[in-house]
């Protein structure tokens, strides 16, 4: 398995999910190839819980990467059909990722790679707004 891909699967252990015990895992790289980890952290309100991609999106736009300056995003989960992002994940991975190519991994190495455009047709965004 990729490099890339055992990040976002080893940084899944590090999941604060003491609530759903389901432990997710992001891993998202830059135009410049650098790597970007997210695990979820749950919260005893549950509402407060952020899920793993949102984690690794805020961590690399607080570092000072651009909006859109992404290029893939990778999820692992420990489910039998790998885990697609939350409906509020992918609006968020649109906002800053645009149409980023995303993979995602379970634990028994099934990959499924897609563009974010074909599980999230018809975005709302900026273009709205004007
Ligand atoms: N979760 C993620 O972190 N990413 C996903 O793609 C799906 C769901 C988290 C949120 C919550 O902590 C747990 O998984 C169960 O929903």
């Amino acid at each position: 398995m990729s490099p890339f891909l055992l990040a976002a699967l080893a940084v899944r252990e590090n999941a604060h999910a003491p609530y759903s015990h389901f432990k997710v895992g992001a891993a998202l790289e830059d135009k410049l190839g650098r790597v970007f980890t997210g695990c979820n952290v749950e919260n005893a309100t549950y509402g407060l819980t952020v899920c793993a991609e949102r984690v690794a999106v805020f961590k690399a736009i607080s570092e000072g990467v651009r909006p859109r300056d992404f290029v893939r995003i990778a999820v692992a989960a420990d489910t039998e059909q790998p885990t697609p992002p939350c409906g509020a994940c992918r609006q968020i991975l649109w906002e800053f990722c645009g149409d980023i190519e995303l993979t995602m991994v379970n634990l028994h190495g099934v990959i499924e790679t897609v563009r974010l455009k074909e599980i999230f047709p018809r975005p709302f965004d900026d273009s709205f707004l004007k």
